[in-house]
């Protein structure tokens, strides 16, 4: 896509502002900075969608703290799911000597937070938690719950803050509904 009025058009409405991710992002800043206080801290994003979100996230948190990347795919195109989950880039380091904070952008059917969970579980972190940006739990095929959750939505296709529709829309500042 090159053309902006084409790409402007298809955002339907603002679902979640700048200001109140701002706020959100603040307030679990504090909470991981008590949480993990005096604890070797390793936050696991997941490319591409919590890019942005990680970001801002890592510098809420006022405490000492490693990151690392994992990347994903269950999306391929669209707004549609397809069922398989393929884990494209993982992460070399040993993880036994840390606590994992997982930090998603989205949590949806909950495949792909399953198999990175259980990836992750296996190598014997000191401990795994999970922080999503967003939760959609209207849509869960499997069973997953996260840990920490900053916004719970119903069930839309949204976009922006690093969340893509076919691979555009990652640089919206807010989080807004798709018009499909
Ligand atoms: P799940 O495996 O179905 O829970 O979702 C996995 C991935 O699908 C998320 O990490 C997102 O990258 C993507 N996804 C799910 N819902 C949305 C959405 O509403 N907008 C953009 N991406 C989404
Ligand atoms: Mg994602």
């Amino acid at each position: 896509m090159t053309d902006k009025k084409e790409f402007e058009g298809r955002i339907e409405r603002v679902l979640i502002s700048k200001d109140e991710i701002d706020k959100k992002l603040k307030e679990y800043g504090e909470i991981i900075d008590r949480e993990y206080a005096g604890k070797p801290l390793l936050l696991v994003s997941i490319l591409k969608g919590a890019f942005i979100f990680l970001g801002d996230l890592s510098r809420s948190i006022t405490i000492p703290h490693e990151i690392a990347f994992m990347a994903a795919q269950s999306y391929f195109e669209g707004t549609s799911s397809s069922g398989q989950v393929n884990i494209t880039l993982d992460i070399a380091q040993d993880i036994s000597d840390y606590h994992v904070l997982i930090v998603e952008d989205i949590i949806d059917t909950g495949r792909t937070l399953k198999v990175i969970h259980q990836r992750l579980k296996d190598r014997n972190p000191l401990s795994l938690k999970v922080l999503t940006l967003l939760d959609k739990p209207e849509r869960r095929v499997v069973d997953f719950k996260a840990d920490y959750t900053l916004f719970t939505i119903p069930d839309n296709f949204v976009i922006g803050y690093g969340l893509d529709c076919g691979e555009y829309y990652r640089n919206l500042p807010y989080i807004a509904e798709y018009k499909a």
